[in-house]
């Protein structure tokens, strides 16, 4: 009811604002990297897997191909994600030395525990979940768990259940870093202290709602949207995309950058609104080319750029600056403002934002 909500219009929004919370909630107790964070016979599990097949669905599938990149990055473990419903209806390979990780906010999603039956049927014994409910089937039916405490969600879109799943991931990329003899004593303190700092950058970045604001009018008169991204902000991008369909009904599709040339880019007119997020990473060279690409035809950009980038708000070029650069946490922060976008494009055109029509906050029958 209202007194629950307390200063918030909906539920989402004040889901957004307990990031800091959730986040700091969920790394609480975690002193070092420890295998048991996992539980009872993760050193043992950690050491014998060669790989990582991430099964989710929805937004808990975003946050499974963000960790995609930091576990070939920082852990050097090869890994796959797949939709659950996918998976669990195909001839796969199993191979028994992959650790099987399940996502979901819920831990009854039907498809993603029927996945996880799939690859126990098929000799995988090596399973583990990060879920935000301790006491669902997929916590009970999986080996090992990393349960996150963003609380209860009760917005259909989710928002704190993934960054708390980012939180949850990377210090799964940590430990099995560790495992592989990829995580020196000083590494692993930097990453642990970054990660404390996470509550604080959030804070920072929730006060850019302004701003938000200001872009979600723009947002409202328009029927369509392109959200870009490239490498470990690509995920991002699909889950920006996700958010504004979801409650907005604007239709809205994420792309890798660098494949604007290979179909999208014949759409971008004026009336395509162009979302980009640009950290200030390797491949920004190559992101601020791509942005030239849909200037060059009109369409109107708005860009998410890192502190000390030098992009400017110009014509047809909106931007709004991170407070912070975060490396390889810059996922958990990025997401943030387009969390944010969807939310209030979502309020300017009046629709049921914490119960959107067609979707269920769970999906625990096919
Ligand atoms: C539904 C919800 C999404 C959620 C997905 C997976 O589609 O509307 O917000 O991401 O299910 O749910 P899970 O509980 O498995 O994370």
């Amino acid at each position: 009811g209202a007194a629950e909500l307390g200063p918030y219009r909906h539920y989402m929004q004040k889901e957004i604002f307990e990031q800091p919370r959730a986040i700091a909630d969920t790394l609480e107790g975690v002193q070092g990297i420890v295998p048991a964070l996992f539980g009872d016979g993760a050193a043992q599990v950690f050491e014998q897997i060669d790989s990582v097949l991430i099964l989710a669905c929805g937004t808990s599938y975003y946050s499974g191909c963000t960790a995609k990149y930091w576990l070939e990055s920082v852990a050097k473990i090869p890994t796959q994600v797949e939709v659950a419903s996918e998976y669990r209806y195909r001839e796969s390979v199993p191979n028994p030395r992959q650790l099987i990780v399940t996502i979901s906010q819920s831990g009854e999603t039907a498809d993603t525990l029927a996945a996880l039956r799939h690859a126990q049927s098929l000799g995988h014994a090596h399973t583990l979940t990060i879920c935000n409910v301790a006491t669902s089937a997929m916590v009970r039916e999986c080996a090992l768990a990393y349960i996150t405490r963003a609380g209860v969600e009760i917005g259909v879109a989710s928002t704190k259940a993934f960054t708390t799943q980012l939180a949850g991931l990377f210090l799964l990329t940590l430990a099995l870093a560790q495992a592989k003899g990829h995580l020196s004593a000083a590494q692993e303190a930097a990453h642990l202290q970054a990660m404390r700092h996470l509550p604080v950058a959030l804070q920072a970045v929730l006060a850019l709602e302004p701003q938000i604001i200001g872009w979600a009018e723009d947002f409202a008169r328009m029927q369509n949207a392109l959200f870009l991204g490239r490498g470990l902000h690509y995920p991002i991008a699909l889950e920006g995309a996700l958010k504004l369909k979801e409650i907005s009904y604007i239709h809205a599709e994420a792309y890798p950058a660098g494949e604007l040339k290979h179909g999208p880019l014949a759409l971008v007119t004026s009336a395509m609104p162009v979302v980009t997020v640009a950290p200030n990473d390797a491949l920004l060279e190559k992101l601020k080319s791509n942005m030239q690409e849909v200037r060059a035809r009109g369409g109107v950009l708005y860009v998410l750029a890192d502190a000390d980038t030098r992009i400017e708000s110009s014509e047809g070029l909106h931007v709004i600056r991170m407070p912070e650069h975060y490396g390889a946490l810059s996922p958990i922060l990025h997401v943030v403002p387009l969390q944010l976008l969807a939310y209030h494009t979502a309020c300017a055109l009046g629709t049921d934002v914490d119960k959107p029509r067609n979707l269920a906050k769970s999906v625990t029958v096919e």
